[in-house]
């Protein structure tokens, strides 16, 4: 039996600037999704028959880590609530990749991989066995688990699940954990991770180590209820830049709040963390991505809140609220309508959570 397990993530600056190439930085939150492996006589999800067409983002990694895999019951279970733009797709796609490695183990020869997938490709996402040749050894469990490893495969999936289109913000951060920045180029004074590529579009992972004297504050995170599809939220803003090009420099703006928050968040100042939040989200109300319901709770949690702000793509799905006082500031959201959860900030990522023997598969016996 196997379970990995992977956080949720909201988006703390950036939305939409990012997709013109402004910085966008999400942490990771305490909510999680675990994914079990066990053995089966037939495929199953949750106890149902496995339906593949119904399960994009397992499928494509069965594909890839379970070619004639013996079959599995899958169970998924968790706190992320589904399609609130909080990264259960992504914490699916990571955690389930990681199970299905463990699982299945990596071979290796003379202490190092002889198969899967490396950020040292030159092209970054998935780009079949690292080395040709066949390795001697096989491990199982957590030395076979690599958080790079699932961050691509997460990457490759989800954006095969969305038609192309996904940014590896998502996966990134529901790997990695923590404080994950995205730019178009490589950002001073942040740690570089990567560069990830797709459709001719490239992106920078960066990470941020975030002062250690933020155990005091907390995100609550209030949903409208309300699914607005990504798609339609990031049309609508390249419509309103099509008729007016000179609102780029709103997009611009953004991206200046982003980089101040960000130096906010390495020096631990969380009220001018809570300020660029706050900021952010005037620049994003006046784009037109808000909503009705998101300023409502909005307006709510701002009395007792360092900065608050949308969180993703906007036109419903949540709001976040940077917070000293989480119970008062949850309280406030309940009543004005949104469900809350609270989180702290930049939460653990990828992690393999049970492990027994013997391993689920050894493809190379
Ligand atoms: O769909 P979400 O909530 O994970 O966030 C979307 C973020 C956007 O900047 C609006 C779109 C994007 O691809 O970055």
């Amino acid at each position: 039996m196997v379970q990995a397990s992977a956080p949720g993530k909201c988006i703390l600056f950036g939305e939409h600037a990012v997709v013109y190439g402004q910085p966008a930085v999400a942490v990771a939150i305490d909510q999680r999704l675990a994914v079990k492996l066990e053995h089966c006589n037939d495929w199953r999800i949750d106890g149902m028959k496995f339906h593949p067409q119904r399960h994009p983002h397992v499928k494509a990694l069965m594909d890839r880590l379970w070619n004639n895999g013996p079959p599995l019951s899958i169970k998924i279970s968790g706190d992320i609530p589904p399609a609130s733009g909080l990264g259960s797709s992504a914490a699916l796609s990571v955690a389930a990749a990681a199970a299905l490695r463990a699982g299945r183990g990596r071979q290796i020869k003379d202490d190092d991989w002889a198969e899967g997938w490396t950020a040292s490709r030159p092209n970054g996402v998935y780009d079949g066995p690292w080395k040709s040749e066949i390795g001697d050894e096989v491990e199982h469990g957590i030395n076979a688990v690599d958080v790079d490893e699932a961050s691509i495969l997460a990457h490759a999936v989800e954006a095969a699940a969305q038609g192309g289109r996904a940014s590896p913000l998502d996966s990134s951060t529901c790997a990695h954990g923590g404080c994950i920045v995205l730019s178009n180029v490589v950002e001073k004074d942040l740690n570089w991770l990567y560069s990830r590529s797709l459709n001719n579009v490239q992106w920078q992972v960066h990470s941020i180590q975030l002062s250690p004297v933020i155990d005091d504050v907390w995100l609550v995170i209030g949903n409208t209820g309300i699914h607005a599809p990504t798609s339609k939220q990031v049309a609508r803003v390249a419509e309103i830049l099509d008729e007016n090009p000179t609102r780029m420099r709103e997009i611009e703006t953004i991206g200046i709040i982003s980089r101040r928050g960000i130096n906010a968040l390495k020096a631990g100042e969380m009220e001018a963390v809570g300020r660029a939040m706050s900021e952010n989200h005037l620049m994003l109300r006046n784009l037109g991505v808000s909503c009705p319901e998101l300023e409502n709770l909005i307006v709510a949690a701002a009395p007792s809140s360092l900065g608050v702000k949308l969180t993703g793509a906007g036109g419903g799905g949540c709001m976040i609220a940077l917070t000293r006082n989480p119970k008062e500031t949850s309280e406030a959201i309940e009543l004005a309508g949104g469900r809350t959860m609270i989180s702290r900030l930049a939460a653990p990522g990828l992690a393999l959570d049970e492990f027994s023997e013997p391993p689920l598969w050894n493809p190379f016996e």
